[in-house]
Protein backbone atom coordinates (compact mmCIF):
# COMPACT_ATOMS: atom_id res chain seq x y z
CA UNK A 1 0.00 0.00 0.00
CA UNK A 2 0.89 3.13 -1.09
CA UNK A 3 2.07 5.81 2.13
CA UNK A 4 0.83 8.65 -0.23
CA UNK A 5 -2.39 7.35 -1.40
CA UNK A 6 -5.88 7.60 0.30
CA UNK A 7 -6.46 4.63 1.30
CA UNK A 8 -10.20 3.56 0.70
CA UNK A 9 -11.80 0.12 1.70
CA UNK A 10 -14.87 -1.47 -0.45
CA UNK A 11 -16.63 -3.87 2.01
CA UNK A 12 -18.27 -6.71 0.17
CA UNK A 13 -20.28 -9.58 1.82
CA UNK A 14 -23.26 -10.56 -0.12
CA UNK A 15 -24.07 -11.78 -3.34
CA UNK A 16 -26.24 -7.77 -4.58
CA UNK A 17 -22.82 -5.90 -3.07
CA UNK A 18 -20.62 -6.81 -5.58
CA UNK A 19 -22.47 -4.98 -7.71
CA UNK A 20 -22.39 -1.87 -6.00
CA UNK A 21 -18.20 -2.11 -5.00
CA UNK A 22 -17.73 -2.93 -8.84
CA UNK A 23 -18.07 0.08 -10.52
CA UNK A 24 -16.27 2.20 -7.75
CA UNK A 25 -13.64 0.16 -7.52
CA UNK A 26 -13.22 0.97 -11.53
CA UNK A 27 -13.61 4.41 -11.21
CA UNK A 28 -11.28 4.50 -8.10
CA UNK A 29 -8.56 2.79 -9.77
CA UNK A 30 -8.36 5.14 -12.35
CA UNK A 31 -7.28 8.16 -10.22
CA UNK A 32 -4.00 8.59 -8.85
CA UNK A 33 -4.49 9.67 -5.65
CA UNK A 34 -6.41 6.69 -4.30
CA UNK A 35 -5.78 3.08 -3.22
CA UNK A 36 -9.43 1.12 -3.26
CA UNK A 37 -8.85 -1.89 -1.50
CA UNK A 38 -11.63 -5.07 -1.43
CA UNK A 39 -12.76 -6.33 1.75
CA UNK A 40 -14.62 -9.37 1.50
CA UNK A 41 -16.37 -10.53 4.60
CA UNK A 42 -17.41 -14.37 3.27
CA UNK A 43 -21.01 -13.61 4.57
CA UNK A 44 -21.75 -15.10 0.96
CA UNK A 45 -19.03 -17.55 -0.32
CA UNK A 46 -20.26 -20.41 -2.72
CA UNK A 47 -18.72 -20.15 -5.93
CA UNK A 48 -22.01 -19.00 -7.58
CA UNK A 49 -22.94 -16.78 -4.67
CA UNK A 50 -19.48 -15.08 -4.73
CA UNK A 51 -16.40 -15.69 -6.75
CA UNK A 52 -18.52 -15.43 -10.29
CA UNK A 53 -19.54 -11.92 -9.70
CA UNK A 54 -15.79 -11.07 -9.20
CA UNK A 55 -15.05 -12.66 -12.69
CA UNK A 56 -17.70 -11.06 -14.37
CA UNK A 57 -17.32 -7.70 -13.03
CA UNK A 58 -13.65 -7.38 -13.50
CA UNK A 59 -12.71 -6.81 -9.96
CA UNK A 60 -9.70 -8.61 -8.68
CA UNK A 61 -9.66 -10.89 -6.11
CA UNK A 62 -10.55 -9.40 -2.41
CA UNK A 63 -7.41 -8.18 -0.71
CA UNK A 64 -8.65 -8.96 2.20
CA UNK A 65 -11.04 -11.80 2.89
CA UNK A 66 -12.94 -12.23 6.97
CA UNK A 67 -14.34 -15.68 6.09
CA UNK A 68 -17.61 -15.20 8.10
CA UNK A 69 -19.39 -17.29 6.43
CA UNK A 70 -23.05 -18.09 7.38
CA UNK A 71 -24.72 -18.02 11.14
CA UNK A 72 -27.44 -16.37 13.48
CA UNK A 73 -27.48 -12.49 12.99
CA UNK A 74 -26.11 -11.81 16.35
CA UNK A 75 -23.19 -14.49 15.30
CA UNK A 76 -22.63 -13.36 11.58
CA UNK A 77 -22.65 -9.72 12.74
CA UNK A 78 -20.18 -10.50 16.08
CA UNK A 79 -17.80 -12.55 13.86
CA UNK A 80 -17.08 -9.51 10.97
CA UNK A 81 -17.49 -6.78 13.68
CA UNK A 82 -14.41 -8.86 15.07
CA UNK A 83 -12.28 -9.57 12.36
CA UNK A 84 -12.74 -6.35 10.43
CA UNK A 85 -11.72 -4.63 13.52
CA UNK A 86 -8.35 -6.07 13.65
CA UNK A 87 -8.36 -5.62 10.18
CA UNK A 88 -8.68 -2.18 10.63
CA UNK A 89 -6.45 -1.73 13.23
CA UNK A 90 -3.59 -3.44 11.31
CA UNK A 91 -4.36 -1.70 7.67
CA UNK A 92 -5.50 2.34 8.59
CA UNK A 93 -7.75 2.85 6.13
CA UNK A 94 -9.08 6.68 5.63
CA UNK A 95 -12.46 5.81 4.49
CA UNK A 96 -14.86 3.08 4.47
CA UNK A 97 -17.53 2.40 1.58
CA UNK A 98 -20.46 -0.01 2.73
CA UNK A 99 -22.99 -1.05 0.63
CA UNK A 100 -26.61 -2.05 0.63
CA UNK A 101 -28.41 -3.36 4.00
CA UNK A 102 -26.66 -7.17 4.71
CA UNK A 103 -25.25 -7.77 8.10
CA UNK A 104 -21.69 -7.11 7.21
CA UNK A 105 -22.94 -3.59 6.24
CA UNK A 106 -23.92 -2.60 9.86
CA UNK A 107 -21.01 -4.63 11.40
CA UNK A 108 -18.15 -3.20 9.44
CA UNK A 109 -20.13 0.68 10.26
CA UNK A 110 -20.43 -0.21 14.21
CA UNK A 111 -16.39 -1.69 14.18
CA UNK A 112 -15.09 1.43 12.36
CA UNK A 113 -17.38 4.16 14.45
CA UNK A 114 -16.26 2.38 17.54
CA UNK A 115 -12.20 2.36 17.16
CA UNK A 116 -11.04 4.31 19.96
CA UNK A 117 -11.45 8.14 19.18
CA UNK A 118 -8.75 10.86 19.35
CA UNK A 119 -6.06 7.86 19.02
CA UNK A 120 -4.88 9.14 15.01
CA UNK A 121 -2.44 6.71 14.46
CA UNK A 122 -5.00 4.33 14.05
CA UNK A 123 -5.56 6.31 10.23
CA UNK A 124 -2.68 7.03 7.96
CA UNK A 125 -4.43 10.55 6.88
CA UNK A 126 -6.41 11.76 9.89
CA UNK A 127 -4.89 15.61 8.96
CA UNK A 128 -6.07 15.68 5.48
CA UNK A 129 -9.51 14.80 6.07
CA UNK A 130 -11.08 17.92 5.19
CA UNK A 131 -13.69 17.98 8.46
CA UNK A 132 -15.48 21.15 7.54
CA UNK A 133 -16.99 19.30 4.48
CA UNK A 134 -19.03 17.16 7.26
CA UNK A 135 -19.31 19.79 9.77
CA UNK A 136 -19.08 17.29 12.46
CA UNK A 137 -18.29 18.45 16.31
CA UNK A 138 -16.13 15.60 17.05
CA UNK A 139 -12.75 14.96 15.92
CA UNK A 140 -11.73 11.84 13.90
CA UNK A 141 -9.56 9.26 15.24
CA UNK A 142 -10.99 6.39 13.26
CA UNK A 143 -11.57 6.61 9.21
CA UNK A 144 -14.36 7.90 8.21
CA UNK A 145 -17.52 5.92 6.81
CA UNK A 146 -19.60 6.34 4.14
CA UNK A 147 -22.92 4.79 3.17
CA UNK A 148 -23.61 3.75 -0.59
CA UNK A 149 -27.27 3.03 -1.12
CA UNK A 150 -28.35 5.14 2.08
CA UNK A 151 -32.10 6.36 2.71
CA UNK A 152 -33.59 3.49 1.90
CA UNK A 153 -36.64 3.00 4.33
CA UNK A 154 -39.31 -0.01 4.05
CA UNK A 155 -40.66 0.86 7.60
CA UNK A 156 -40.68 -2.71 8.57
CA UNK A 157 -38.66 -3.39 11.46
CA UNK A 158 -39.19 -7.09 10.87
CA UNK A 159 -36.92 -7.25 8.09
CA UNK A 160 -33.57 -7.88 9.43
CA UNK A 161 -32.19 -5.10 6.31
CA UNK A 162 -34.06 -2.32 8.10
CA UNK A 163 -32.82 -2.53 11.11
CA UNK A 164 -29.61 -2.39 9.50
CA UNK A 165 -30.42 0.04 7.17
CA UNK A 166 -31.49 2.41 10.57
CA UNK A 167 -28.19 1.83 12.08
CA UNK A 168 -25.85 2.35 9.35
CA UNK A 169 -27.64 5.10 8.24
CA UNK A 170 -27.52 6.64 11.78
CA UNK A 171 -23.52 5.78 12.54
CA UNK A 172 -22.12 6.93 8.49
CA UNK A 173 -20.52 9.96 8.46
CA UNK A 174 -21.03 10.34 4.60
CA UNK A 175 -24.56 9.34 3.27
CA UNK A 176 -24.87 8.70 -0.62
CA UNK A 177 -28.31 8.42 -1.72
CA UNK A 178 -30.09 6.83 -4.83
CA UNK A 179 -33.26 9.39 -5.11
CA UNK A 180 -34.88 11.66 -3.16
CA UNK A 181 -37.20 9.81 -0.84
CA UNK A 182 -34.03 8.29 0.58
CA UNK A 183 -32.93 12.42 1.25
CA UNK A 184 -36.30 12.84 3.00
CA UNK A 185 -36.07 9.74 4.92
CA UNK A 186 -32.66 10.88 6.77
CA UNK A 187 -33.19 14.29 6.86
CA UNK A 188 -37.05 12.83 8.81
CA UNK A 189 -34.92 11.20 11.51
CA UNK A 190 -32.62 14.13 11.92
CA UNK A 191 -29.65 13.18 10.07
CA UNK A 192 -27.80 16.94 9.37
CA UNK A 193 -28.28 17.65 5.30
CA UNK A 194 -24.40 18.55 5.10
CA UNK A 195 -23.86 14.41 5.26
CA UNK A 196 -26.22 13.69 2.23
CA UNK A 197 -25.17 13.63 -1.25
CA UNK A 198 -27.49 11.79 -3.59
CA UNK A 199 -25.30 10.64 -6.23
CA UNK A 200 -28.05 7.72 -7.65
CA UNK A 201 -28.19 4.23 -8.56
CA UNK A 202 -25.13 2.94 -8.31
CA UNK A 203 -26.54 -0.56 -9.62
CA UNK A 204 -27.23 0.79 -12.98
CA UNK A 205 -23.74 1.36 -13.44
CA UNK A 206 -23.01 -2.68 -13.66
CA UNK A 207 -25.95 -3.07 -15.66
CA UNK A 208 -24.41 -0.14 -18.10
CA UNK A 209 -20.80 -1.13 -17.77
CA UNK A 210 -21.62 -4.92 -18.89
CA UNK A 211 -24.78 -4.16 -21.15
CA UNK A 212 -23.24 -5.61 -24.40
CA UNK A 213 -21.95 -8.89 -22.68
CA UNK A 214 -25.09 -9.35 -21.08
CA UNK A 215 -26.94 -8.81 -24.16
CA UNK A 216 -24.26 -11.23 -25.95
CA UNK A 217 -25.05 -13.77 -23.71
CA UNK A 218 -27.08 -17.03 -24.57
CA UNK A 219 -28.75 -18.42 -22.00
CA UNK A 220 -32.22 -17.58 -23.54
CA UNK A 221 -31.17 -20.24 -25.91
CA UNK A 222 -29.63 -22.82 -23.09
CA UNK A 223 -32.59 -22.93 -21.64
CA UNK A 224 -34.83 -23.01 -24.46
CA UNK A 225 -36.80 -19.86 -23.32
CA UNK A 226 -38.79 -17.87 -25.60
CA UNK A 227 -38.19 -13.97 -25.59
CA UNK A 228 -40.43 -12.05 -23.85
CA UNK A 229 -42.34 -15.09 -22.84
CA UNK A 230 -41.10 -16.87 -19.44
CA UNK A 231 -41.66 -14.96 -15.77
CA UNK A 232 -38.37 -14.42 -14.13
CA UNK A 233 -38.26 -15.57 -10.15
CA UNK A 234 -36.27 -14.86 -7.40
CA UNK A 235 -37.18 -15.42 -3.66
CA UNK A 236 -35.34 -15.32 -0.75
CA UNK A 237 -36.72 -13.59 2.23
CA UNK A 238 -37.26 -14.92 5.06
CA UNK A 239 -40.94 -13.71 5.46
CA UNK A 240 -41.83 -15.62 2.11
CA UNK A 241 -39.21 -19.04 2.26
CA UNK A 242 -38.85 -20.12 6.34
CA UNK A 243 -42.13 -20.88 7.03
CA UNK A 244 -43.01 -23.91 6.05
CA UNK A 245 -46.84 -23.34 5.40
CA UNK A 246 -46.13 -20.06 3.90
CA UNK A 247 -43.49 -21.76 1.22
CA UNK A 248 -45.92 -24.45 0.21
CA UNK A 249 -48.21 -22.06 -0.56
CA UNK A 250 -45.91 -20.15 -2.30
CA UNK A 251 -44.45 -23.21 -4.34
CA UNK A 252 -48.45 -24.17 -5.28
CA UNK A 253 -49.18 -20.64 -6.57
CA UNK A 254 -45.90 -20.55 -8.48
CA UNK A 255 -46.62 -23.90 -10.18
CA UNK A 256 -50.00 -22.75 -10.56
CA UNK A 257 -48.61 -19.48 -12.97
CA UNK A 258 -46.25 -21.48 -14.96
CA UNK A 259 -49.57 -22.78 -16.53
CA UNK A 260 -50.24 -19.35 -17.86
CA UNK A 261 -46.57 -18.21 -18.50
CA UNK A 262 -43.45 -20.54 -17.91
CA UNK A 263 -41.49 -19.85 -15.12
CA UNK A 264 -37.51 -19.69 -14.69
CA UNK A 265 -36.84 -19.94 -11.27
CA UNK A 266 -32.48 -19.52 -10.74
CA UNK A 267 -32.95 -20.66 -6.80
CA UNK A 268 -30.89 -18.95 -3.77
CA UNK A 269 -29.30 -21.76 -1.30
CA UNK A 270 -31.90 -20.11 1.58
CA UNK A 271 -34.67 -20.85 -0.51
CA UNK A 272 -33.39 -24.43 -1.88
CA UNK A 273 -32.08 -25.64 1.65
CA UNK A 274 -35.99 -24.94 2.89
CA UNK A 275 -37.86 -26.25 0.19
CA UNK A 276 -35.76 -29.50 0.52
CA UNK A 277 -36.17 -29.77 4.09
CA UNK A 278 -40.06 -28.83 4.01
CA UNK A 279 -40.13 -31.77 1.75
CA UNK A 280 -41.03 -28.97 -1.15
CA UNK A 281 -38.42 -29.47 -3.64
CA UNK A 282 -39.50 -32.02 -5.39
CA UNK A 283 -42.73 -31.26 -6.90
CA UNK A 284 -41.19 -27.41 -7.78
CA UNK A 285 -38.51 -29.64 -9.56
CA UNK A 286 -40.72 -32.01 -11.35
CA UNK A 287 -43.52 -29.04 -12.47
CA UNK A 288 -43.69 -29.03 -16.37
CA UNK A 289 -43.54 -25.12 -16.45
CA UNK A 290 -41.31 -24.43 -13.97
CA UNK A 291 -37.98 -24.19 -14.88
CA UNK A 292 -35.34 -24.40 -11.35
CA UNK A 293 -31.43 -23.03 -11.42
CA UNK A 294 -28.93 -23.11 -10.05
CA UNK A 295 -27.81 -19.19 -9.41
CA UNK A 296 -26.82 -17.53 -12.12
CA UNK A 297 -23.74 -15.21 -12.59
CA UNK A 298 -24.47 -12.04 -13.07
CA UNK A 299 -24.14 -11.44 -17.13
CA UNK A 300 -26.38 -14.39 -17.40
CA UNK A 301 -28.89 -14.08 -15.04
CA UNK A 302 -29.16 -10.25 -16.53
CA UNK A 303 -29.71 -11.78 -20.14
CA UNK A 304 -32.77 -13.36 -18.19
CA UNK A 305 -33.54 -10.20 -17.23
CA UNK A 306 -33.91 -7.83 -19.98
CA UNK A 307 -35.48 -10.75 -21.87
CA UNK A 308 -38.14 -11.82 -20.01
CA UNK A 309 -41.96 -10.93 -19.66
CA UNK A 310 -41.77 -9.99 -16.29
CA UNK A 311 -40.09 -10.60 -12.94
CA UNK A 312 -41.38 -11.74 -10.15
CA UNK A 313 -38.98 -11.38 -6.98
CA UNK A 314 -39.12 -10.03 -3.28
CA UNK A 315 -35.23 -9.15 -4.15
CA UNK A 316 -34.12 -5.15 -3.73
CA UNK A 317 -32.15 -4.74 -7.16
CA UNK A 318 -34.49 -6.72 -9.08
CA UNK A 319 -36.91 -4.00 -8.82
CA UNK A 320 -34.72 -1.39 -9.86
CA UNK A 321 -33.29 -3.37 -12.34
CA UNK A 322 -36.27 -3.79 -14.03
CA UNK A 323 -37.85 -0.20 -13.57
CA UNK A 324 -34.36 0.91 -15.62
CA UNK A 325 -35.45 -1.48 -18.18
CA UNK A 326 -39.04 -1.05 -18.05
CA UNK A 327 -40.19 -4.53 -17.53
CA UNK A 328 -43.04 -5.28 -15.50
CA UNK A 329 -41.97 -6.49 -11.96
CA UNK A 330 -44.24 -8.28 -9.16
CA UNK A 331 -42.98 -7.73 -5.38
CA UNK A 332 -43.90 -10.48 -3.20
CA UNK A 333 -43.64 -8.25 -0.26
CA UNK A 334 -46.27 -5.80 1.80
CA UNK A 335 -43.73 -2.85 1.65
CA UNK A 336 -40.74 -1.47 -0.19
CA UNK A 337 -37.60 0.48 0.75
CA UNK A 338 -37.78 1.22 -2.41
CA UNK A 339 -40.89 3.17 -3.12
CA UNK A 340 -39.93 4.52 -6.22
CA UNK A 341 -39.97 2.05 -8.19
CA UNK A 342 -43.93 1.97 -7.79
CA UNK A 343 -44.25 5.34 -8.24
CA UNK A 344 -41.83 6.12 -11.47
CA UNK A 345 -41.34 2.58 -12.34
CA UNK A 346 -42.77 -1.17 -13.62
CA UNK A 347 -43.23 -2.44 -9.81
CA UNK A 348 -46.27 -3.63 -7.83
CA UNK A 349 -46.54 -4.94 -4.25
CA UNK A 350 -48.56 -8.44 -3.82
CA UNK A 351 -49.18 -10.29 -0.86
CA UNK A 352 -49.26 -13.66 -1.62
CA UNK A 353 -52.97 -14.10 -1.40
CA UNK A 354 -53.21 -11.84 -4.07
CA UNK A 355 -50.17 -12.96 -6.13
CA UNK A 356 -52.44 -14.84 -8.80
CA UNK A 357 -54.53 -12.03 -9.80
CA UNK A 358 -51.35 -9.45 -9.40
CA UNK A 359 -49.94 -11.40 -12.36
CA UNK A 360 -52.87 -11.91 -14.80
CA UNK A 361 -53.59 -7.83 -14.28
CA UNK A 362 -49.85 -7.73 -15.03
CA UNK A 363 -50.00 -9.87 -18.09
CA UNK A 364 -52.95 -8.03 -19.46
CA UNK A 365 -50.43 -4.70 -19.79
CA UNK A 366 -48.74 -4.45 -22.69
CA UNK A 367 -46.79 -1.12 -22.15
CA UNK A 368 -42.63 -1.11 -21.28
CA UNK A 369 -42.38 2.61 -19.62
CA UNK A 370 -39.25 4.53 -19.84
CA UNK A 371 -37.32 5.09 -17.03
CA UNK A 372 -36.43 8.73 -16.02
CA UNK A 373 -35.24 8.65 -12.35
CA UNK A 374 -32.63 11.65 -12.02
CA UNK A 375 -29.17 9.92 -11.92
CA UNK A 376 -30.03 6.14 -12.40
CA UNK A 377 -27.88 6.37 -15.44
CA UNK A 378 -24.97 4.54 -15.37
CA UNK A 379 -22.90 7.74 -14.23
CA UNK A 380 -23.19 7.30 -10.01
CA UNK A 381 -19.84 6.00 -9.81
CA UNK A 382 -18.02 9.30 -11.24
CA UNK A 383 -20.33 11.29 -8.60
CA UNK A 384 -19.28 8.98 -5.62
CA UNK A 385 -15.65 9.66 -6.33
CA UNK A 386 -15.87 13.47 -7.20
CA UNK A 387 -17.42 13.25 -3.08
CA UNK A 388 -14.61 11.62 -2.12
CA UNK A 389 -12.41 14.03 -3.46
CA UNK A 390 -14.18 16.67 -1.56
CA UNK A 391 -12.91 14.69 1.58
CA UNK A 392 -9.62 14.73 1.02
CA UNK A 393 -7.59 17.53 -0.52
C1 LIG B 1 -28.52 -11.98 2.58
C2 LIG B 1 -28.96 -10.61 3.12
C3 LIG B 1 -30.12 -10.08 2.30
C4 LIG B 1 -29.79 -10.09 0.82
C5 LIG B 1 -29.35 -11.50 0.42
C6 LIG B 1 -28.97 -11.57 -1.04
C7 LIG B 1 -28.76 -10.16 5.54
C8 LIG B 1 -29.53 -10.09 6.80
N1 LIG B 1 -29.42 -10.70 4.49
O1 LIG B 1 -29.62 -12.86 2.77
O2 LIG B 1 -30.40 -8.75 2.70
O3 LIG B 1 -30.94 -9.72 0.09
O4 LIG B 1 -28.22 -11.87 1.21
O5 LIG B 1 -28.74 -12.88 -1.45
O6 LIG B 1 -27.63 -9.76 5.51
N2 LIG B 1 -25.98 -19.80 2.00
C9 LIG B 1 -25.29 -20.72 1.24
N3 LIG B 1 -24.24 -20.24 0.49
C10 LIG B 1 -23.87 -18.93 0.49
C11 LIG B 1 -24.57 -18.03 1.29
C12 LIG B 1 -25.63 -18.47 2.03
O7 LIG B 1 -25.60 -21.89 1.20
O8 LIG B 1 -22.91 -18.58 -0.21
C13 LIG B 1 -27.13 -20.27 2.78
C14 LIG B 1 -26.76 -20.65 4.22
O9 LIG B 1 -27.57 -21.72 4.59
C15 LIG B 1 -27.19 -19.43 4.99
C16 LIG B 1 -28.40 -18.96 4.20
O10 LIG B 1 -28.11 -19.27 2.84
O11 LIG B 1 -27.47 -19.70 6.32
C17 LIG B 1 -28.69 -17.51 4.32
O12 LIG B 1 -27.53 -16.72 4.06
P1 LIG B 1 -27.40 -15.26 4.72
O13 LIG B 1 -26.21 -14.57 4.18
O14 LIG B 1 -27.53 -15.36 6.20
O15 LIG B 1 -28.74 -14.54 4.25
P2 LIG B 1 -29.39 -14.42 2.80
O16 LIG B 1 -30.73 -15.04 2.84
O17 LIG B 1 -28.46 -14.85 1.73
Amino acid sequence: MSKNKINIHLIAAARPNFMKIAPLYHALKSEGWVEPVIVHTGQHYDLNMSDVFFEDLGIPEPAIHLGVGSGTHATQTGKVMMSYEKVLVESKPDLIVVVGDVNSTVACTLAAVKLPAHSSELIAHSKTINQTNLNTTYELGRPLVAHLEAGLRSFDRTMPEEINRLVTDALADILWTPSADADENLTREGISKDKIQRVGNIMIDSLEMLRDKIQAQTTLNDFSLKLQEYGLVTLHRPSNVDNPETLKNLCTKLIEISKKAPLVFPIHPRTRKNAETFGLFAELEKAEHLLILEPLNYVRFMNLVFNCRFALTDSGGIQEETTYLGIPCVTLRPNTERPITVSQGTNRLSTLDDLEETVDGMLAEKIRPECNIPLWDGKTAGRVVDSIKGFFN
